[in-house]
């Protein structure tokens, strides 16, 4: 999705002027302060003439993207935002690769997510390592087969660990987490549930929120839903 705040024609332009941009970075302009910049280091940067790399300086501070004192250069504040959106464009590429989907059906378990999620000891810690309190439950999912592979990866990556604990003579395993969004929902933070020791299959993921998702979202047993995990 591209930020709103930028029309085609000048994403356009921010991506033809990039490579220019960048090379001036790596030969050490900055937006703080004017720093010298060598023609000659240019050209060679750019495989080019010293007197093409001239006339793409002067390019540049004609599109606004760069400031000149003399032999001094820095960015512009046009410069500046460009920077900013090469910089968005990559970071929203990055989180793309680093999303995991899970799909699949809701359905219900055995009243078992309540209990656990009523226990003291992992609310405290799903409140400070998720940054909120869960709804008392988790809601079941029975993933479609093809994603199952993706719930397999799960379990081979770290997540994040809700430490296990002994209570009255009984053990609690740890449960991982992922943080994730489930569709229809993006703005409510969730967390896919991988649980150590568990009687369901690895067809089955529990998701946590704060609040009951079926209402939210309107979900009876069968609904299908979509979950992105996100990795960063
Ligand atoms: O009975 P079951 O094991 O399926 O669920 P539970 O863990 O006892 O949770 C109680 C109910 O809340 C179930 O219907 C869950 O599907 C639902 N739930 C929800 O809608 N949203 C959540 N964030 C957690 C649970």
């Amino acid at each position: 999705m591209r930020s709103l705040s930028h029309t085609d024609q000048e994403v356009y332009t921010y991506l033809k002027l990039a490579p220019y941009i960048l090379v001036l970075m790596r030969l050490g302009v900055t937006q703080d302060s004017y720093r010298e910049l060598s023609l000659t280091d240019l050209a060679r940067a750019l495989s080019t003439t010293v007197q093409n790399a001239h006339r793409i300086m002067k390019k540049l501070e004609d599109e606004g993207v760069i400031e000149r004192n003399e032999r001094l250069v820095k960015f512009s504040e046009r410069g500046q935002k460009i920077i900013r959106y090469i910089i968005d464009t990559v970071q929203r590429y990055l989180r793309d690769m680093t999303v995991i989907e899970l799909a699949g059906e809701v359905t219900s378990g055995l009243g078992e997510g309540r209990y656990y999620m009523s226990i003291d000891e992992y609310r405290r810690q799903f409140k400070e390592k998720l940054g909120f309190e869960p709804y008392p439950g988790t809601l079941n999912v029975k993933l479609y087969p093809e994603y199952i592979k993706n719930r397999l990866l799960l379990s081979k990556l770290p997540g994040i660990v809700i430490e296990g604990f002994e209570k009255n003579g009984r053990k609690f395993g740890n449960v991982k987490c992922f943080k994730a969004t489930v569709e229809g929902a993006e703005n409510v933070p969730c967390a896919v549930l991988i649980i150590e020791k568990t009687h369901h299959g690895p067809e089955i993921i529990e998701i946590i929120a704060p609040v009951k998702l079926r209402e939210l979202l309107n979900l009876n047993d069968g609904s299908p839903i979509k979950i992105r995990v996100n990795m960063d």
